[in-house]
């Protein structure tokens, strides 16, 4: 619904945040303010690109603007909570990118901040809206799929040492907080928590392979749900030249197996095989089927942007708020600390 009032965004950190901004300048309720970089170069292209906003190299002094009433936090891992608190403070409602910080107390301190000052805080976790989500999620929460006993999620990147080498922040412990768990595969550990429920133990390793950075390039976990089922979790940047991201579940009446973004298969018991069939034609190529019958599965940093906007403006609550988020980041750390020690990490 297009209302009168448009609200003011902006985006700190010029990366991946330019998706952010592209997607509050196509905004229906909102409008691009400004945008923030420590790279000159980069506000220079943005205002190229972007056209009538406001440029700073000082996100002290872009959170002065009284315009502004939305800030997207797109920099370095390490920094979400810092510059995410100084805006919520300074009285602005925020959107963070994942992972919402690299540790669970920094990642906190979004949520007392969002609670002391009553502005909303979203978290970016995209692939929650790919297509085929939303049927697999009904169907285990239905318990069309019956009791959930096992999950395999496999995220089998490719990243070279280039992209390690960008920026200097990525691969280190103190702003990236790990590796390809940390950095790529955070988003599947989002949703196999979504999927499968509360993680109760982890046991994992981890090792570097095949880049010069401090942090990993592969782990390998053994996850165990409170609710008793057991998954497996894999992830690596090595896998040559980029390979697949499986999401796979299985319950006592059914299994569902994903790509990516696109359903491999879907089979439930009682229901006819051609069900299954559809459910491939529809989701089997991704996004791309299911968006054209059902606009409201856009994908990608527009939905999140437009929720944040909408959640603003209508005094909702944002479709993925920290306390979500939080979770797979206590993963990911319980993941590292059971590799360092070689022991199994037990949740409360
Ligand atoms: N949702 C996704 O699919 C997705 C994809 C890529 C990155 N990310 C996340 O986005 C964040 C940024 O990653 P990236 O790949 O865009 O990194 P990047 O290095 O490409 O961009 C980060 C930008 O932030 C700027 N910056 C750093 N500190 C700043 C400060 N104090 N003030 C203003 N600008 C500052 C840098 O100059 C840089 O231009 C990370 O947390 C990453 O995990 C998410």
């Amino acid at each position: 619904m297009a209302l009168e009032r448009k609200i003011g965004y902006a985006v700190v950190g010029l990366g991946v945040g330019r998706a952010h901004a592209k997607a509050a300048l196509n905004s229906t309720n909102g409008r691009l303010v400004a945008v923030c970089d420590l790279i000159p170069e980069k506000l220079e292209k943005a205002k190229k690109e972007y056209g009538d906003i406001l440029t700073y190299t000082d996100f002290t002094e872009m959170l002065k603007n009284p315009d502004i009433e939305i800030v997207s936090i797109a920099v370095p891992s390490g920094i979400h909570a810092e510059l995410a608190v100084q805006a919520l403070e300074a009285g602005k409602h925020v959107l963070v990118e994942k992972p919402i910080d690299i540790t669970v107390e920094a990642a906190e301190k979004i949520e007392q901040a969002r609670a002391r000052t009553g502005l909303k805080a979203g978290v970016i976790h995209q692939n929650r809206f790919n297509a085929c989500m939303k049927p697999m999620k009904e169907a285990i929460d239905s318990g069309r799929l019956g009791r959930l006993f096992l999950g395999t999620f496999a995220v089998k990147w490719y990243r070279t040492q280039e992209y390690y080498d960008k920026g200097g922040w990525r691969g280190t412990w103190a702003m990236d907080g790990g590796g390809s768990l940390m950095n790529q595969a955070i988003h599947t550990v989002d949703l196999m928590q979504w999927l499968m429920g509360d993680v109760e133990s982890v046991t994992s390793c981890m090792g570097i392979f095949n880049h010069s950075i401090e942090t990993e390039d592969m782990t390998a976990s053994l996850i165990r749900f409170k609710s008793g089922a057991a998954a497996t979790f894999v992830s690596t940047t090595c896998a040559y030249p980029g390979l697949s991201t499986d999401i796979q579940v299985y319950g006592t009446k059914g299994s569902i197996e994903v790509d990516g973004d696109q359903l491999k298969l879907w089979r439930i018991e009682g229901e006819d095989e051609d069900e299954g069939k559809a459910m491939i034609d529809l989701y089997g190529e991704g996004n791309g089927n299911a968006t054209a019958l059902d606009p409201t599965l856009v994908v990608g940093h527009a939905t999140q942007v437009n929720d944040i906007i909408d959640a603003v403006l209508f005094d909702r609550e944002p479709l993925i708020v920290p306390t979500d988020a939080i979770k797979s980041v206590r993963i990911a750390n319980a993941i590292y600390e059971s590799s360092r020690t070689g022991e199994t990490v037990r949740f409360d």
